[in-house]
């Protein structure tokens, strides 16, 4: 059994949403940790974690599949030796076709030691979380990855709110694209999520659409001091 594990709560308020649970884990890896995980993993997974350089990322990636296998499995009544995963286009993995009945979606990202899990029924997901941390060229790159709103609104932040915005904008445009599962081949200017410390979480426009109208809803989340994290879900099942 992976260790360390946390229900996650949404950062501003209670979330109302029982569409999706998010799990937070903290692992504490080591070589024996890993190696009693790697016995859940597949081969092709082995085979991943043969192909990493350094074995502190090599072990995080053994522990955090182990665990991702032992979440779905609780939630399919099956052994996480038995889940089986599939890819789609651009990476994102999804249960194989043998679980569809169950209509399981998931979604992972991992911040330094911190992993979620995200999980909901019939509704494509995506999560993403950060370390809200100082950039020294975080400017630059809200200029080359941020559409023009999002741009306009991180410049209108006094300088000390600038960090929390610059992740909180970072991990919600990675949640909208982590569900929909094209990763970058997703222009990131077209479409704008909100971002200033204390303003709801909301996607705001997807292409000439209103954020309200587009089928996908925004949490954040404060899954552990210090980081951030967002959740996108598909509006209808
Ligand atoms: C591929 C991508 C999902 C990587 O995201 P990341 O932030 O580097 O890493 P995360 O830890 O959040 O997510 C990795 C997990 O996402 C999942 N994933 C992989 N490809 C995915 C895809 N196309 N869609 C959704 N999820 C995907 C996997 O489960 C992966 O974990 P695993 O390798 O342990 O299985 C993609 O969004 C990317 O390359 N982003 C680059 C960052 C960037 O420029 N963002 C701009 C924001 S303004």
């Amino acid at each position: 059994m992976v260790p360390t594990t946390q229900q996650a709560r949404a950062a501003s308020a209670p979330s109302t949403d029982d569409a999706f649970d998010v799990v937070v884990t903290r692992p504490v890896l080591g070589r024996e940790v890993a190696r009693a995980a790697a016995a859940l993993l597949s081969d092709a997974e082995r085979q991943r974690a043969s192909r990493f350089l350094f074995d502190r990322d090599r072990d995080r990636f053994i522990v955090g599949r182990a665990r991702l296998r032992q979440l779905l499995a609780a939630r399919l009544g099956t052994r996480p030796e038995s889940v089986e995963l599939v890819y789609g286009a651009h990476g994102k993995p999804a249960l194989a076709r043998r679980f569809a009945d169950s209509d399981l979606r998931f979604n992972v990202s991992h911040c330094d030691d911190v992993t979620l899990y995200a999980f909901s029924c019939g509704r494509e997901i995506g999560v993403d979380v950060e370390a809200v941390r100082v950039l020294g060229d975080a400017d630059d790159i809200a200029g080359r990855f941020f559409s023009h709103r999002e741009n306009q609104a991180y410049r209108a932040l006094e300088r000390r709110d600038r960090p929390l915005g610059f992740f909180q904008c970072w991990t919600r445009k990675e949640a909208f694209i982590k569900a929909l599962g094209d990763g970058l081949s997703y222009p990131l200017d077209r479409f704008d999520v909100s971002l200033a410390p204390g303003e709801p979480a909301e996607i705001l426009r997807v292409e000439a659409m209103p954020g309200a109208c587009c089928g996908w809803r925004m949490e954040s989340l404060s899954p552990a001091p210090g980081f951030v994290a967002a959740v996108v879900i598909g509006d209808r099942e």
